[in-house]
């Protein structure tokens, strides 16, 4: 079968690899339907996360059918239609059992201490292969699938698999209550979908800080306020909307690739510049700094604490700041000072997908919301590696890519 395989920083191919078999009676084999690409995958390729296994397929977003189930999966079949969760979990240990999936005891197999199990991670995460492929094998099959009605089409329903339940957990690390002043860093899908949640929890104010001006339209088509940090000081942007108080809530939806602003009133002075340089040393030290070939393809962030940095001078004294952006083990830098002075709240993690996801797909079912709209890019996994590439040279308009495993 095709697949997306991770050989090294900077090169992925779509290889022919064996179908997976079932290896464990937890064990759960899915056709795949419809995958797609996340910027998780891009922190991999581009050398920003913990290292990975050669050989690992990518991909943590699918929904599919089953097609073989091992012995001890009780309470799905063969044909049934399921959404694949990004994160692995067992359903039995006690984190499970408080709804805290994304830190299974048991998922992840090298140990209850080790993180988050998800599909096709680092080395750290098992690995396990991922879902940008034909087939997949689903460990914990139980926990990890959801049963998808059938008004919940692919195309809806593959936002549910990561990005809708991903938003909705860092509005809820965030503490957003009735009337809150929002800020999202990050108008890629997750910040979209972490916006369109603050909204749905009650938010008054909804403001979305990114550089990209395709994506800050599309933010714009939610009713956000937006901000582009290349033409304003984002900081005083936030104050001056809010009355110099600041915002009650902020939401990084960014992580470690984060970007210094290229011109403007908050570009970076040479003191700053110099800094965020050792820091990228820091956090990717195999990553090439200046990319791949003519289109520096794979470039890693060039500020890596940049948004940790403005969110704890945006939000008001006492905030609240949800981190879903991922940061790597190698990414030490916080203003930590600075947070303590303002009295702030600072919440973070991998997004527990068995038990943020189910109410989600109801919403999506009554028609309440269509996450449709945001998918921009429709590819066969012919074209997958074309897609990597276009999707992390943000080529305008490419926010979010699916990828069709049957089409070629
Ligand atoms: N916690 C979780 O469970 C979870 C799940 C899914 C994705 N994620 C993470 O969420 C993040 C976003 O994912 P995505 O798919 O939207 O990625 P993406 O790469 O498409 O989007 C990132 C956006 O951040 C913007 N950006 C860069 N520097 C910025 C800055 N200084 N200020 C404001 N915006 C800036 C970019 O222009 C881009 O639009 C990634 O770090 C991803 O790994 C976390
Ligand atoms: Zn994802
Ligand atoms: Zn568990």
């Amino acid at each position: 079968m095709r697949a997306v395989v991770w050989h090294g920083i900077g090169d992925i191919r779509l290889d022919d690899v064996p179908e997976p078999a079932i290896q464990d009676p937890e064990d759960a084999i899915v056709r795949i339907t419809r995958s797609a690409i996340c910027g998780t995958d891009l922190h991999f390729v581009r050398g920003t996360m913990a290292p990975m296994e050669e050989g690992t397929i990518l991909g943590h977003e699918a929904v599919g059918v089953v097609t073989e189930i091992g012995d001890a999966v009780r309470g799905f079949s063969p044909g049934d239609r399921v959404l694949i969760n990004s994160t692995v979990s067992c359903g039995a240990c006690r984190y499970c059992r408080m709804g805290k999936t994304a830190q299974c005891d048991r998922a992840n197999t090298n140990g209850p201490q080790a993180g988050t199990a998800f599909f096709g991670g680092p080395a750290s995460t098992g690995p396990i292969d991922g879902l940008q492929a034909e087939y997949a094998r689903v460990p914990w099959a139980r926990n990890t699938m959801h049963p998808l009605p059938d008004n919940v089409s692919d195309e809806q329903a593959i936002l549910l698999s990561d990005i809708f339940p991903t938003g909705w957990f860092g509005a809820e690390l965030a503490g957003v209550t009735r009337g809150d002043v929002v800020v999202v860093f990050g108008a890629g899908i997750v910040g979209q979908f972490a916006a369109a949640s603050a909204y749905k929890q009650g938010a008054g104010r909804v403001i979305v800080v990114d550089g990209d001006e395709t994506r800050l339209a599309a933010a714009l088509a939610q009713h956000c306020e937006v901000v582009d940090y290349n033409a304003e000081d984002p900081v005083e942007a936030i104050m001056s909307l809010t009355d110099g108080i600041g915002a009650d809530c902020v939401i990084d939806a960014v992580g470690v690739d984060a970007e210094r602003p290229k011109r403007g009133p908050a570009a970076v002075d040479a003191e700053q510049a110099a800094a965020f340089d050792d820091e990228v040393a820091t956090v990717a030290p195999d990553a090439s700094a200046d990319g791949f070939g003519d289109a520096h393809q794979w470039k890693p962030g060039d500020g890596p604490s940049q948004v940790s940095q403005w969110a704890v001078a945006a939000v008001a004294k006492y905030g609240r700041i949800g981190i879903i952006g991922v940061y790597g083990p190698t990414a030490e830098r916080y203003p930590i000072g600075a947070a303590m002075l303002k009295n702030l709240t600072i919440r973070m993690g991998n997004c527990d997908h068995h038990s943020v996801t189910p109410p989600l797909i109801d919403m999506v079912a009554a028609g309440q919301f269509d996450p449709t709209a945001l998918i921009t890019e429709h590819e066969p996994i012919g074209s997958a590696i074309d897609a990597y590439e276009a999707f992390d040279r943000r080529e305008p308009g490419w926010v979010k890519v699916e990828l069709e495993p049957s089409t070629r």
